[in-house]
């Protein structure tokens, strides 16, 4: 009897836990949902000096590259990269769309592996191709962002071990110092690194991405040396060049219980939310993460890159291998990536970023729509949200949209089409998409400089 009693007493505690912590999950994170067909997405409002652009990476654009991930392609028989866009040939057409757009920002990423093919063998003539990308840019009144780390590097490196080893950052750091120096008498603006934790956790975890491993461990060190790298990354350059703005992108995916009602999905979503996110702004404001001291990680941002696609909504059955496939809410439309459409999130994502502090600077926001049916609203409602979010005081430079033309999508190949403009890949030919008509014309409208 008494036993009974016992595990009644400790069954109604438990519940009653549950729900005070649903209940206070509930009231501290909420999911708005906008009723959009009663919103004018077309009043928008953007500050004379707004910066308005595309981004893109040099792995999934430049083709001819030979680097961790071409030889991932090979070893796990994805779609290869190849030629990609073959931006590195042409370049300068691929700038006259910039033009075209009426675009003022840029964000480009610079490949390691053509700098330094061989480890401590440089070759100076891509660097001197970047630097004449920067100065067209700039000629064309466009502000060059850099990014040195977009997911590639030597395989000489990965074979070492890549981030996955901290004492293999040296080499990492001397590749971005070089660039840098070469560089920065023209360009002001720097991306350390691109979505660590994409990096980490698809490289590490789920093993999409290479090195191909599926380790909790290697996950939380590799997460630990990304933000080591980031941080002596910060202090070299800037002791470089003091008004450099170093900043890294940082993808801000939000996590929402599938069933609101649920302690289990609630405590899943929050769990993965602090590892995506809050690990990340938690080391930049402390100088601690996961644990560890992180030399000079503290306040290491002058400005926070911000990539905003969508939210997932976790549960205890998550899939961790192959395909992902995504849950989605009933008003949600899916994108052809297989998340939903959930632009109300980007302004979530915004708030959360606005906590370290610093100006933001929208680096990645973008849809895989092959048909150009869903992009024209996702860029009005991403747009809209970000104009209310200028309006409420945020302190948000630019917005760069993924991408410029369609090319390589990492694991999954060129299937997910995400450009502005169309890429014929047989024979190159690049289209301007009816979206990228209604980007240049959103631009033209709202340019007052
Ligand atoms: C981001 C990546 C970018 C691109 C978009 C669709 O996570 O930074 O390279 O693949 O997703």
């Amino acid at each position: 009897m008494h036993v009974l009693n016992g595990i009644l007493i400790v069954l109604m505690a438990t519940l009653a836990l549950g729900a005070l912590f649903v209940l206070y999950c509930r009231w501290r994170y909420p999911e708005p949902h906008l009723n959009w067909s009663e919103i004018d997405i077309e009043s928008i409002k953007f500050p004379a000096d707004f910066l308005w652009g595309a981004a893109t990476a040099a792995h999934q654009i430049e083709g001819g590259l030979h680097n961790n991930w071409s030889e991932f392609e090979d070893s796990r028989g994805l779609e290869r990269s190849g030629e990609a866009c073959d931006h590195w040939n042409r370049w300068q057409e691929d700038f006259e769309m910039l033009s075209e757009l009426g675009l003022t920002t840029y964000r480009f990423s610079i490949e390691w592996s053509r700098l330094e093919p061989e480890a401590g063998e440089w070759d100076s003539e891509p660097l001197q191709a970047y630097s004449d990308m920067v100065d067209n840019l700039i000629s064309r009144g466009i502000r060059p962002v850099v990014t040195l780390h977009h997911f590639s590097h030597p395989a000489w490196w990965e074979d070492r071990g890549g981030f996955a080893k901290k004492e293999n950052l040296p080499h990492f750091v001397a590749y971005c110092e070089r660039v840098f120096e070469a560089l920065s008498d023209r360009v002001e603006v720097w991306c350390t690194i691109n979505e660590p934790i994409v990096f980490s956790s698809m490289g590490y975890t789920l093993g999409q991405f290479p090195p191909g491993h599926r380790s909790i461990w290697q996950t939380l060190r590799t997460m630990r040396n990304l933000m080591r790298a980031h941080s002596e990354l910060y202090v070299s350059l800037k002791s470089r060049k003091p008004d450099a703005c170093i900043g890294m992108a940082k993808n801000v995916t939000l996590f929402d219980p599938l069933n609101r009602w649920s302690p289990v999905d609630w405590a899943v979503a929050r769990m993965l939310e602090w590892l995506w996110s809050g690990a990340w702004l938690g080391g930049i404001r402390t100088g601690r993460m996961l644990g560890s001291r992180i030399s000079g990680s503290k306040g290491s941002l002058d400005f926070i890159g911000l990539n905003y696609y969508t939210h997932f909504l976790t549960g205890l059955f998550m899939p961790t291998t192959g395909e992902l496939s995504f849950a989605k809410r009933e008003n949600e439309v899916l994108t052809e990536f297989g998340y939903p459409m959930y632009a109300e999130g980007f302004k979530r994502a915004i708030d959360l970023v606005s906590a370290l502090d610093v100006p933001i600077e929208i680096t990645e926001n973008g849809v895989a729509d092959s048909k150009d049916v869903l992009r024209p609203d996702h860029l009005r409602r991403h747009l809209w949200i970000l104009s209310e979010a200028i309006g409420e005081g945020h302190d948000i430079k630019s917005f760069h949209h993924w991408s410029l033309m369609d090319n390589f999508e990492w694991a999954e190949g060129y299937s997910m089409r995400f450009g502005l403009y169309e890429v014929d890949f047989e024979t190159q030919e690049r289209t301007l998409r009816k979206s990228g008509e209604l980007y240049r014309k959103i631009v033209k409208e709202h340019m007052k400089i």
